[in-house]
């Protein structure tokens, strides 16, 4: 298995691997002193023209023959111009205390590149099981992220077991993730898929999501995302929030989902935002979804509240408006099929729900829907019965 990184020209490239690498069979022998291997000494030249790639690989068997302690490879600020570089399957340190997170949560980052691609097959094991078992809150891992790197991709890779979040995407723009796989256990906490922040002009296509959490979630101050050919499950769905935290002003719009298959999730087409929020999510088309025993296939939670007593009500919230869910059909686990909780404060309007047929997933139940607030449209064939208010 090979995890290709190549990239036609780096303006500004700053890598951390905090990465424990695979110390068997496949690297043998030798002793650095070091256990911390900078490029710069392997004759990388940070001068934006001279060719660093070999020195780069030569860093990387360096850091996988060292057998005392834990290896790192730093890649100091600068300019590096680098075209391929062949690695092996990257494991993670299997505990939190291996991982340095009082340096950083974030594992594998790649932060001010641009047009880098990240390719398989070959794959990045996180090792989570350490983090899942604590609380994770005050230990935040993540396993790759892309951060401001402008039209870079990651394509056909295998992400397994990330302590949290696997792949990340914050304030990037013009990026591609296409045909990558992520799984972790259904019970692993906060274990998104792929974690969308702060982007524009992102897409996701082709891939096979199943985790503890959000196959996709879309986080604030996004735009322009399309997210399409997905299987998701087991996991939380595809998401668009939590929106509006601590009185946040949110602003997502052109938000596209289509050609999503989910399986034994517990939500589909779901947008959550916090009460006490401002801003808005706006034009967000969510179409053609299959359903495949789904707890909720649609939802709208205006009032999302993390923890066990409901929360107070608040004047403010997040505005939610022009949202549409087109051609979905599949089964519910639960009889609630669609739920459209929006809040007094702010109504949710310009909602769509055109040829929906959602059935339960038990023989010889029926399915509901439950609207609060919720104003817009219907169009065509809607089952279970709308209710939507004009
Ligand atoms: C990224 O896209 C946003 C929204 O279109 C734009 O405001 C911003 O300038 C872009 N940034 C870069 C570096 O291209
Ligand atoms: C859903 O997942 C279950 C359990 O993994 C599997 O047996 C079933 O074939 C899947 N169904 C679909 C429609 O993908
Ligand atoms: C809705 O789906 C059920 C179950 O698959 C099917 O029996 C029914 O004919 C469908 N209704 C419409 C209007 O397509």
């Amino acid at each position: 298995m090979d995890l290709e990184v190549s990239k036609v020209a780096v303006f500004a490239m700053y890598i951390l691997f905090f990465a424990l690498f695979p110390l068997n069979d496949a690297c043998p022998r030798a002793n650095p002193k070091s256990s911390s291997l900078n490029v710069l000494d392997f004759g990388a030249k940070a001068d934006g023209e001279t060719e660093s790639s070999q020195a780069f690989s030569k860093a990387w068997d360096a850091a996988c023959k060292t057998t005392n302690g834990i290896p790192s490879i730093m890649i100091p600020r600068g300019d590096f111009l680098v075209n391929q570089i062949i690695l092996g399957t990257i494991l993670a340190p299997a505990s939190p205390s291996a991982w340095k997170v009082e340096y950083s949560p974030k594992w594998l980052t790649f932060e001010n590149v641009n047009g880098l691609n990240i390719m398989g097959p070959g794959g990045i094991n996180g090792q989570g099981k350490g983090w899942w078992d604590q609380s994770c809150r005050d230990h935040p891992g993540l396993a790759l992220s892309l951060a401001s790197c402008m039209d870079c991709s990651i394509s056909r890779i295998h992400s397994t077991n990330s302590p949290q979040i696997h792949i990340l995407i914050l304030d990037s723009n013009r990026t591609k993730i296409d045909h990558v796989t992520i799984t972790a256990p259904e019970s692993s906490p906060n274990t998104d898929g792929i974690h969308i922040q702060s982007s524009h002009d992102i897409t996701i296509t082709g891939s096979t999501i199943g985790s503890g959490d959000d196959c996709v979630s879309v986080g604030d101050y996004n735009s322009d995302i399309h997210i399409s050919d997905i299987n998701c499950g087991p996991g939380h769905g595809i998401s668009i929030g939590s929106l509006g935290k601590d009185g946040n002003v949110a602003d997502v719009k052109n938000i596209f989902v289509r050609d999503v298959r989910l399986n034994g999730t517990t939500n589909g087409a779901r947008i959550k935002t916090w009460q006490g929020g401002k801003g808005t999510v706006r034009d967000v088309i969510y179409e053609r979804l299959k359903f495949t025993n789904v707890k909720n296939p649609i939802i709208i939670d205006q009032n999302y509240c993390d923890q066990a007593a409901p929360c107070k009500e608040q004047s403010t919230g997040v505005q939610i408006s022009d949202v549409t869910f087109r051609d979905f059909y599949g089964t519910s686990a639960t009889d609630m099929a669609i739920s459209l909780i929006c809040s007094r404060a702010v109504a949710c309007t310009g909602i769509k729900l055109e040829s929906i047929n959602l059935t339960s997933a038990k023989t010889r139940r029926s399915v509901f829907s439950n609207c609060i607030n919720a104003h817009g449209t219907i169009v065509g064939h809607v089952e279970p019965r709308e209710c939507l208010k004009k």
